[in-house]
């Protein structure tokens, strides 16, 4: 449904909520000026160059050329470290501050829902202004000034190694402590109610947690200006952006009854 307000019965549902399970991706970071990977001008969106761009983030080229995988991280951290949480990131800090339980999953690299104050979070894909070292156990962050001299590979002040971005490349394994977080958190103790917005699912472990909800007959909400494999299976799919509708949904968990 194209999103005006709340529907009724979502309203309703949101005022009896205690605990809530949310799952962002990219769009959700779109309002602070943050390209998303797919459809129109996100970073995958010319074929040719997309498929450069996915291997340039990949496991295999950062063994063999890791100054072309700095290249494109380099271009993402420099984007995420001008940008500022918008009123879907406030929001989020607003729900988990009204719930007795809140759970945030994120793939987004981009550091904007701790910055603007969620806690309990698990950032699956890792954070793409930490850096850590392929050799010894230096983990860093990349500031203003180490991004405007950062060609190539930036190398690690304890050992000289190159270090590497602290995020998940394509053909590596999603971080173990990471997966049993999300286990514990979505399967072991469900959240009331799942909400997911600004992302296309394609991942299953991003789909599934929202797929059991829905089987278990939990609240499902997605939040999207486009269709997604996911909006025909989740009881309401909200047809707009994060940025105008995470308030609406933080209002009406704060009227709780
Ligand atoms: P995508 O770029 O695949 O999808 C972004 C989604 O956000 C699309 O469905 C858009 O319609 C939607 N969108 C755009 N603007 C929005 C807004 N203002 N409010 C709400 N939704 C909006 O991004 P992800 O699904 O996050 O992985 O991509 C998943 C993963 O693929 C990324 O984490 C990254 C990428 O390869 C790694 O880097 C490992």
């Amino acid at each position: 449904m194209t999103f005006r307000q709340l529907p009724p019965d979502l309203v309703a549902t949101l005022r009896e909520t205690v605990s809530l399970g949310v799952i962002t991706g990219a769009g959700v970071s779109a309002e602070s000026g943050i390209q998303t990977y797919r459809g129109q001008g996100g970073l995958y969106d010319d074929e040719a160059e997309g498929d450069r761009t996915v291997e340039a983030l990949s496991a295999p080229t950062l063994a063999a050329d890791p100054d072309r995988t700095w290249g494109v991280v380099a271009h993402l951290a420099r984007q995420t470290i001008q940008a500022k949480p918008n009123p879907a990131h406030q929001a989020l800090v607003a729900m988990e501050a009204t719930l007795e339980r809140f759970i945030l999953l994120t793939q987004n690299v981009d550091g904007l829902h701790r910055l603007a104050g969620t806690r309990n979070m698990i950032d699956i894909h890792g954070d793409v202004l930490e850096t850590r070292c392929s050799s010894c156990a230096f983990h860093g962050d990349l500031s203003v000034e180490d991004l405007q001299a950062l060609t190539g590979t930036p190398r690690c002040p304890q050992c000289a190694c190159g270090l590497r971005p602290h995020v998940v490349l394509f053909g590596e394994m999603l971080p173990e402590a990471k997966i049993r977080r999300l286990h514990e958190e979505f399967y072991e103790r469900p959240p009331e109610v799942v909400l997911i917005a600004g992302t296309s699912a394609i991942f299953p472990y991003i789909a599934e947690p929202v797929l059991l909800a829905a089987q278990a007959g939990h609240p499902t909400i997605e939040v999207n200006p486009e269709p997604t494999p996911l909006s025909d299976r989740v009881r309401w799919s909200l047809r707009g952006k994060a940025g105008e509708i995470f308030p609406q949904i933080a209002a009406a968990l704060a009227s709780r009854a």
